[in-house]
C-alpha cells in the first residue's frame, strides 16, 4: 500500500453522458443511416426491431469498446453482406461519417468522437470480411 487511492478512469460511455446520450444519439444516428441512398439498401428486409438491435450493438461497440458485445461475431454478422451486397470500404466510411456527424450534432467533446471513431475503426478488416474476429 502506497497511500494512494486508485480511481478508476470513467468509461467512454460514461463519458458521453450515459443512456441518456446514447438514446438521443442512436435515434439520431438511425435517421443518418436509412436516409442515406448508399445504405438503406443493405437494410431492406430487416425488421425493425433487428435494425434497433443491431443499432444497439453498434452503439456498444462505439462508446463500450469490443469488450462489452456478446453478440454474434462482427465478421459473421456482416459475412452476408460481404457475399451479397458487395459491403465495402465505402459503406463503411459512410456509417462511420454518420456516427461521427452524430456525435459532433449532440456537442461532444472532439476527444470522446475521436475516441469512438477510433473504436469503430478498429473493427473494419473484421466487419469487411478481411480478418478473423478472434
Ligand atoms: C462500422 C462498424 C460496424 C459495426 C461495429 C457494426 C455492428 C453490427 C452488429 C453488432 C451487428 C449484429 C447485430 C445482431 O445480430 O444483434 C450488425 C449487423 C448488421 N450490420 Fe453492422 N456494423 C458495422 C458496419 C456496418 C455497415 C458499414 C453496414 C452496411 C452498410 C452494416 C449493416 C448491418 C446489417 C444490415 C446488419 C444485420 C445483418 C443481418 O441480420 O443479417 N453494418 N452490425
Amino acid at each position: 500500500m502506497n497511500g494512494e487511492t486508485e480511481v478508476a478512469r470513467p468509461t467512454l460511455y460514461d463519458r458521453v453522458g450515459g443512456e441518456p446520450a446514447l438514446i438521443a444519439a442512436a435515434d439520431l444516428f438511425y435517421s443518418k443511416v436509412m436516409s442515406d441512398d448508399l445504405i438503406r439498401p443493405f437494410f431492406q428486409g430487416i425488421t425493425v426491431s433487428a435494425q434497433a438491435r443491431k443499432l444497439v450493438g453498434f452503439m456498444t461497440w462505439a462508446f463500450g469498446g469490443s469488450g462489452a458485445y456478446k453478440g454474434r461475431n462482427l465478421d459473421t454478422a456482416h459475412a452476408r453482406l460481404v457475399r451479397d451486397m458487395g459491403l465495402t470500404d465505402v459503406h463503411f466510411d459512410a456509417v462511420k461519417r454518420h456516427l461521427q456527424d452524430t456525435l459532433g450534432e449532440l456537442d461532444l467533446p472532439s476527444e470522446v468522437i475521436e475516441e469512438a471513431t477510433g473504436i469503430v475503426e478498429t473493427t473494419r478488416a473484421v466487419v469487411l470480411g478481411r480478418s478473423q474476429s478472434d
